[in-house]
């Protein structure tokens, strides 16, 4: 099943192709040598004013997120996924355990609280966790209807199944999907090059497209050859959390570009895992900042929504 169905089964109507067309009052959204850049903010506002119109009919969708290192990175994060709920008219709690307190027992029990609790209805233990702590065994123990990033066993077991309106899908790869097809670039048939095989991202992403049709290869850090095998992408995620690894020699003339990556320079500015001078053979490249990390966002909040929901009609 595609996602657009899927999504569609669930109640959330997303138009393919809307931002393809320019409004012309809009600048102009290409490059000199043509490339059109995907906009994630115009993309993530349009799945937030949906998500917005649905919690005031379907009635409340309950995000906690459990913050519990000191990592700064991390909290700037959280913060931005918190204001996302208050301007969305969706209700957030923040749960701050300290980083020298925490113990993986202790989390585990504040998780069984939480999935007990039928005011809440997605959970998100924000990642990294301190060392020591059991990624695995504090994903696992969420309840899987109420695991809104996606990451555990049931709703991986779910999307590669292609269950997907079963399943909350993670929000990075599922974002991309809804990206794309805001953006109207189809998928039915085209060669897709994922690089990167992480969990959050490399894997969900391929099985996304696999679920749209494209034929999918899976690239990393041991592929032999890794330019010639994006050369013959179509479509091309990258995702190797690798600074500006895929510069213009890696991209057929055309291809569209997706670029996972964000990272920060020495001199302080941000690039992601694509240079820039690949806008000059590209299609079409997704800006970083403001290409897929926006639409993350954008994902948890419609997934807590599908989340109360879906147990709302106890599916
Ligand atoms: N840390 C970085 N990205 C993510 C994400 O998507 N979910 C969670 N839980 N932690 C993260």
């Amino acid at each position: 099943m595609r996602l657009f169905d899927s999504m569609r089964q669930d109640g959330f109507e997303i138009p393919t192709g809307i931002l393809s067309a320019k409004p012309s009052h809009e600048p102009d959204q290409k490059t000199a040598s043509g490339c059109l850049s995907l906009d994630g903010r115009i993309a993530a506002q349009w799945v937030r004013q949906l998500c917005a119109e649905k919690v005031k009919s379907w009635g409340p969708a309950h995000l906690a997120v459990i913050l519990a290192s000191d990592d700064p990175a991390s909290r700037i994060y959280v913060n931005h996924k918190i204001k996302a709920f208050k301007e969305a008219g969706m209700s957030s709690s923040l749960i701050e355990v300290p980083a020298g307190m925490v113990s993986e027992s202790a989390l585990v029990e504040l998780i069984c609280q939480l999935n007990d609790d039928p005011s809440v209805h997605g959970i998100l233990v924000q990642l990294p966790l301190p060392h020591g702590i059991s990624q695995t065994k504090i994903i696992e123990s969420i309840r899987p209807d109420k695991d809104v990033d996606g990451f555990a066993n049931h709703n991986v077991g779910l999307l590669h199944q292609g269950r997907l309106s079963r399943a909350l899908l993670p929000c990075t790869p599922a974002g991309v999907v809804v990206l794309l097809g805001l953006y109207g670039v189809t998928l039915h048939g085209k060669h897709a090059v994922v690089v990167g095989r992480s969990a959050i991202v490399g894997k969900p992403m391929s099985g996304l497209l696999l679920h749209e049709d494209a034929t999918v290869t899976i690239a990393h850090s041991k592929t032999p050859d890794l330019k010639k095998v994006c050369r013959e992408a179509d479509v091309l995620v990258v995702a190797a959390g690798k600074p500006e690894l895929v510069n213009r020699d890696f991209v057929k003339s055309g291809a569209v570009v997706v670029d996972v990556g964000i990272h920060r320079t020495p001199d302080g500015k941000l690039c992601g895992d694509v240079h820039p001078d690949v806008t000059g053979v590209a299609g079409a490249l997704t800006p970083v900042p403001g290409g897929v990390g926006p639409m993350t966002i954008a994902m948890l909040l419609l997934n807590t929504l599908r989340a109360a929901h879906l147990r709302q009609r106890g599916r």
